[in-house]
């Protein structure tokens, strides 16, 4: 079993670089249908840095972060994380790998229905066995982190779609993960909800020292970002560097001048 988890202080912005992506492809090979992902991508990231990935349908930027997150492996280069190579670990290295250091957060939330948010965010440590005081600190903590105090009781379809993101970043969070990657995560969000996760997860890089990778389509959740890249045909073509979260009338200008 996967117990001997333990918290760790909050990291510092460091130099140390993170995640090192070094000239990778990924082709998907399909009934003889062959589609070049990436195309010998190559990019580093250091700790604590959030870092915005924009680029249109198909550019390859869910392929990007399925491969950081070792869900899939690469046609060709290497990926470092936390400088381990995840290509060379057995499945179930990397699935622990992944469960400790990594925190996953999709676009639909994928919370499970019947369970309160507060089951949500704690199911991964009540399978694991931990004991009931530790799991409801830790919960407590991260209910705070994400201001969900008073939802906690709630399962997700009495909670707003802000409400249902926050849970599943809260639950991300629980392992103390080095790392997060979140895939367009306000894609199903209104303005104001998403405005909530852009600054959550900005104080989550800043004050928590998390190293983000967002996925996003909106200038506005770029602007929130520390970096952003741009990709097109698999491969990064330029990168913006927001001067802060009111910069997204540069990022849609950039954005555009880069993929037009
Ligand atoms: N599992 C897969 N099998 C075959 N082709 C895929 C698969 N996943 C993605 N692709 C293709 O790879 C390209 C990049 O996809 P993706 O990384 O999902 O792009 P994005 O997230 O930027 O929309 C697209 O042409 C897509 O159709
Ligand atoms: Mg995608």
């Amino acid at each position: 079993m996967d117990r001997e988890i333990t918290p760790e202080p909050p990291r510092a912005a460091s130099e140390q670089v993170v995640v090192d992506v070094r000239e990778v492809r990924k082709v998907y090979d399909t009934s003889g249908h062959r589609v070049t992902a990436l195309a010998g991508l190559t990019l580093e990231v250091k700790a604590g840095c959030f870092t915005a990935i924009m680029g249109a349908s198909g550019s390859g930027k869910s392929t990007l972060l399925h491969l950081v997150g070792g869900l899939t492996q690469a046609t060709s280069g290497t990926i470092l994380v936390e400088g381990h190579d995840l290509s060379a670990m057995s499945d179930r290295a990397r699935t622990i790998f992944r469960r400790r250091r990594l925190g996953i957060v999709f676009q639909e939330y994928n919370l499970l229905p019947t369970l309160s948010a507060w089951e949500n965010v704690a199911l991964p440590w009540l399978v694991d066995g931990q004991p009931l005081g530790m799991i409801r600190q830790r919960v407590a903590e991260l209910a705070t982190l994400v201001h969900l105090e008073e939802r906690l009781e709630h399962r997700p379809d009495a909670l707003s779609g802000g409400e249902q993101q926050r849970v599943a970043i809260a639950r991300a969070l629980l392992n103390d993960p080095v790392i997060i990657l979140a895939d367009e995560p306000t894609g199903n969000l209104d303005s104001r909800q998403s405005l909530e996760i852009w600054q959550l997860l900005r104080s989550i890089a800043h004050d928590q020292g998390k190293t983000i990778l967002m996925v996003t389509h909106e200038a506005m959740g770029a602007a929130h970002a520390d970096d952003v890249i741009v990709l097109r045909d698999g491969q990064i073509i330029g990168t913006l560097a927001p001067r802060g979260s009111a910069d997204a009338a540069m990022i849609a200008t950039g954005y555009q001048e880069l993929s037009g």
